[in-house]
C-alpha cells in the first residue's frame, strides 16, 4: 500500500443535509471515500504566528437505520435552549432523566454555567479529582466525581494515590472492590436509598460533562486548541465540534447539600451541649437510616468526615422546633464483590457512637423490614443496579454477580438483626453472609422464580485493621 493509499479509507460518514424550507438538519449515513492526506489548505495560523496543518476529527457515528434519520436542530428539540458543548460529541439524552426532572433540570444548569465560563473547581480536600459545580449564579449546586480521575483513574490529579498503587499496592487500595468505578458506587448508593425511602444520600447519579478546568492528558488539550484554532478560521466546520472541544468526562454527579456539617463537627459539640430530646430522638431516627444504607452497600470508606449533619436547635418558620438531618456522602468505595478479609476490616466507623448501642427503633424496622423481606423488591433491586452498572465500559458479569451476592448477604443479616430487634453494634458483629444463586441453572436472564439462592458463611476474618 502506498502512501498515498494509506491515507485514504472507507468510512461511514454522516451527510448534512439543509432543508431550508423545515429549518432542519438530516443525516444521512453513506459509505463514502474519506481522504485523510493533508493539503496545504488545512494550514491555520495560530495565534503565535505558527502555521500548522490540521484535520477535523473524522467521528465515527453509530449507525443509523435509513428509515430513521437523525434529525438534528429540528424545532421539536428546542435545540437553541440546550447548552452548545453538548452539541454532537455529548449525547444530548445522556444528561436527562425523564424519571427525575429535577435532577435533569440540575444537570442542565451546570451544563449552562460551564457553557457561560462559570467552570466546576476542584475540592482540593479528599484523594480524588472531585469538583464543586456551580450554578449560572456561581452558588455550588453539585459535585460530580469524573471516572477518569478516581483515585486509581488514569488522570487522578493526586499523584501520590499513583504511587501508592505502584510501590506497594497490597497495602493500599481496597482489594475487595472492583477498582476505578467509584462513580458507579456513588449513584449505586443513591439508587439504594431512593428505593428504600430512606432519604439520606443526596440525590447522585451518573452523567457526562466537560469543562477545561478538569485534568485531561496534553494531547487533548493540544486537539482543543487545534479546534479553536479552526473555529476562528473557518466557522462553519467548527460548528461540529463542542464548543470546548475537550472529551466529555463520565462521572457521578451528586446534588450539592447546604447549610451541613462534618458529622466530627457536630458529634463533638453534642458531648459537651447535647441536642434537646426530641432532637436527639430525630437525629437516631436518620442514624439508624444511614447504618442500613452502610450496611446493605457494605460501605469501606464511613468515616465521620464522609457524612454530613445539619443542625438547628432553634424553631423555623413551620413553627417546629429545629431539625436535624444526615446527609451520607462520599459512597464510592461500596458495592465489594467479596467481603473484606485478610488484611483490612474496614469498619463502620459509627459503630463506636453511642446511637449504634440503641435497637433499631419501630420507625425504622417498619419503613425497611417488609421491603427486605420481599424477594421481589430484592431482585428489583439488583436488576436496577444491573442497568446502573452495566454502562461501564469495564463491566464484567462475573464481579456484578459477586457483588450482588455480598449485598444479598447483607440484606439477610439486616434482616435478621431487624426482625430481632438488635443494635448496629451487634448487627456488625454478625458473621458476614454471600448469598448466591445455585449453580446449574445457567440461564443468561437476570432473574427467575426458580432461581434459588444458598448462603454460605464468610470463615476468614480480619487479622488487622488501622481504621
Ligand atoms: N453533596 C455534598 N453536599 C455538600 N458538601 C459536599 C457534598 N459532597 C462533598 N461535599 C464536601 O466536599 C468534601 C469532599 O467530598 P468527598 O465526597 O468526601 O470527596 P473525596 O472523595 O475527595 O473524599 C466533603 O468533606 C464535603 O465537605
Ligand atoms: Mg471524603
Amino acid at each position: 500500500m502506498s502512501d498515498s493509499e494509506q491515507r485514504q479509507l472507507h468510512v461511514p460518514y454522516r451527510e448534512y443535509n439543509s432543508h431550508n424550507s423545515t429549518n432542519s438538519v438530516t443525516l444521512i449515513e453513506t459509505d463514502a471515500l474519506v481522504d485523510l492526506s493533508v493539503t496545504p489548505s488545512n494550514n491555520v495560523s495560530l495565534s503565535n504566528g505558527d502555521s500548522v496543518a490540521v484535520l477535523p476529527e473524522v467521528e465515527f457515528a453509530p449507525t443509523l437505520s435509513i428509515d430513521q434519520p437523525l434529525i438534528i436542530d429540528s424545532p421539536a428539540m428546542d435545540r437553541e435552549n440546550q447548552p452548545l458543548l453538548g452539541r454532537l460529541e455529548l449525547d444530548v439524552t445522556f444528561n436527562r432523566f425523564p424519571d427525575d426532572p429535577q435532577f435533569s433540570d440540575l444537570v442542565w444548569q451546570a451544563e449552562c454555567a460551564i457553557d457561560n465560563g462559570i467552570n466546576p473547581q476542584r475540592i482540593y480536600q479528599g484523594s480524588s479529582g472531585s469538583y464543586f459545580i456551580k450554578n449560572l449564579t456561581g452558588k455550588i449546586i453539585g459535585v460530580f466525581k469524573p471516572k477518569d480521575e478516581e483515585p486509581y483513574g488514569r488522570l487522578n490529579p493526586k499523584w501520590t494515590k499513583w504511587m501508592h498503587k505502584l510501590c506497594c499496592p497490597c497495602c493500599f487500595g481496597r482489594s475487595c472492590l472492583i477498582p476505578n468505578q467509584g462513580y458507579l458506587s456513588e449513584a449505586g448508593a443513591s439508587l439504594v436509598d431512593r428505593k428504600l425511602g430512606l432519604g439520606v444520600v443526596p440525590n447522585t447519579r451518573v452523567i457526562k460533562l466537560v469543562s477545561k478546568t478538569f485534568n485531561y492528558v496534553r494531547i487533548d488539550r493540544e486537539k482543543a486548541r487545534m479546534k479553536q484554532a479552526i473555529l476562528d478560521q473557518f466557522p462553519a466546520v467548527a460548528s461540529h465540534f463542542n464548543r470546548i472541544g475537550l472529551p466529555p468526562k463520565i462521572g457521578s454527579f451528586q446534588l450539592f447539600v447546604d447549610g451541613y456539617k462534618d458529622a466530627d463537627y457536630w458529634l463533638r459539640r453534642w458531648e459537651s451541649d447535647p441536642p434537646p430530646p426530641h432532637l436527639a430522638n430525630q437525629f437516631q431516627l436518620q442514624f439508624e437510616r444511614l447504618v442500613v444504607l452502610d450496611y446493605i452497600i457494605r460501605n469501606t470508606d464511613r468515616g465521620n468526615d464522609n457524612w454530613l449533619i445539619k443542625y438547628s436547635s432553634n424553631s423555623n418558620k413551620n413553627g417546629t422546633e429545629g431539625e436535624v438531618k444526615i446527609a451520607a456522602i462520599d459512597n464510592g468505595l461500596a458495592f465489594p464483590f467479596k467481603h473484606p478479609d485478610s488484611w483490612r476490616a474496614y469498619p463502620y466507623h459509627w459503630a463506636w457512637l453511642s446511637q449504634a448501642k440503641l435497637p433499631f427503633s419501630e420507625s425504622t424496622r417498619e419503613l425497611v423490614l417488609p421491603q427486605l423481606s420481599d424477594q421481589n423488591f430484592v431482585q428489583d433491586l439488583c436488576d436496577d443496579l444491573y442497568q446502573l452498572f452495566k454502562q461501564d465500559k469495564g463491566f464484567d458479569r462475573h464481579h456484578y454477580d459477586k457483588q450482588m451476592s455480598v449485598m444479598r448477604g447483607q440484606i439477610l443479616n439486616l434482616q435478621q438483626a431487624l426482625k430481632d430487634t438488635k443494635s448496629p453494634v451487634q448487627l456488625v458483629q454478625m458473621p458476614a453472609v454471600i448469598v448466591e444463586k445455585a449453580k446449574g441453572n445457567g440461564a443468561p436472564r437476570l432473574f427467575s422464580f426458580s432461581d434459588t439462592f444458598t448462603q454460605r458463611f464468610q470463615n476468614k476474618s480480619p487479622f488487622f485493621s488501622w481504621c
